[in-house]
């Protein structure tokens, strides 16, 4: 089969088309022929082994698995002896190891079926992003209807999807992007929208209830000024940071400093299950969800589709589509 490659860590120039072998489902698994995957930047943090930390689980000197790809869309193709859930012809979406190949392997408890409607490249858009919101914004981070929440980092894969929710959820959202992209932000369903290249977050007139941070690495001491005496921050993401643990200490802070404070500060580090794709898929039946996909590549075109990621304002999420 084709897939892109990479045998040691580092840039996109290192991503290569090549017939590699077809993967071979393990008991408990689907083998997926994938149509379409997500591109975000848990990609990247794959290619590149950064920050380092990471690389004692994806593999010291070079990627355990040299196929890229996390997220994907596709038919079964065949199952492992234990998976009782999927048949081969089934469409669905999740957690696929390897997904900018022909065909991936995925653990049957990461996928779900592919939501009716949606196209194979807007399922491939929603895995980890929507997960990865959904579960920023629950338990306590979840907003009454009425409360403010921030989304930092409003434009990106995890930001749009977390606007739509925190939205639907009944919360006044304000989203922070760059220049361009308030349209994208405000189509989400935020009501405001603050550009961070020219406003501060703390520069409105009230605190939020609810903050999630995606993006910008904004010390700890900005976040809880922006955030109500008794508000939930969640810390999600944001690149950059140092070279060893990239922005983790700030979450690890984040996560110490909280039980001596009034605010719940939280650090989320997202898990891929059936329960949530199922969440997102009945959402996204029903019109409450969009999957916005800003541009297409075709798998043979992966390196650009990084490179495009890399310079980043995708509006949305990028997908790599498998012919
Ligand atoms: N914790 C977890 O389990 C988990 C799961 C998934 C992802 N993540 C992490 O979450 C982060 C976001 O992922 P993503 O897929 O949403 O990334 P993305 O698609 O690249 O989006 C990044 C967003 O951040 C905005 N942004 C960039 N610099 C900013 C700044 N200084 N202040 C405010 N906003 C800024 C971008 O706006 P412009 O394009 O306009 O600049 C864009 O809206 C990444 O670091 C990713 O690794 C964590």
């Amino acid at each position: 089969m084709k897939a892109i490659v990479q045998d040691a860590y580092g840039s996109a120039d290192l991503l290569e088309l090549r017939e590699v072998e077809r993967p071979v489902p393990r008991d408990d698994e689907v083998l997926v022929e994938i149509r379409a995957a997500g591109l975000g930047p848990e990609v990247w943090h794959l290619m590149t082994g950064r920050p380092l930390v990471a690389r004692a689980v994806l593999g010291l000197r070079k990627p355990k698995n040299p196929v890229q790809g996390w997220d994907g869309a596709g038919r079964v193709e065949a199952v492992g002896a234990k998976v009782t859930d999927f048949k081969p012809g089934d469409e669905v979406f999740g957690n696929c190891e390897g997904s900018f190949a022909e065909f991936a392997r995925a653990k049957a408890a990461k996928l779900a079926l592919k939501p009716a409607g949606l196209t194979f490249e807007q399922a491939a858009a929603l895995p980890v992003s929507g997960m990865t919101a959904f579960q920023a914004l629950s338990g306590p981070a979840r907003p009454k209807p009425g409360q403010k929440v921030l989304v930092i980092g409003a434009s990106g894969g995890v930001g749009c999807y977390a606007v739509q929710l925190a939205a639907l959820y009944g919360a006044e959202v304000t989203g922070v992007c760059g220049p361009g992209g308030a349209d994208f932000v405000r189509a989400q369903g935020a009501a405001h929208v603050i550009d961070y290249t020219t406003e501060d977050i703390t520069g409105g007139p009230h605190r939020y209830d609810v903050v999630i941070d995606n993006a910008g690495q904004r010390p700890l001491p900005v976040l809880r000024r922006a955030l109500a005496p008794r508000g939930t921050l969640v810390i999600v993401g944001g690149e950059g940071g140092t070279a060893m643990f990239g922005g983790l200490s700030r979450g690890l802070r984040a996560v110490l400093l909280s039980p001596l404070v009034g605010q719940n500060l939280r650090n989320l580090v997202s898990v891929a299950r059936r329960e949530d794709l199922l969440a997102l898929k009945d959402l996204a039946e029903n019109g409450k969800l969009v999957a916005p996909v800003d541009r297409t590549y075709p798998l043979a075109e992966t390196a650009e589709a990084v490179r495009h990621l890399e310079k980043g304002h995708p509006r949305g999420k990028l997908v790599i589509t498998v012919p």
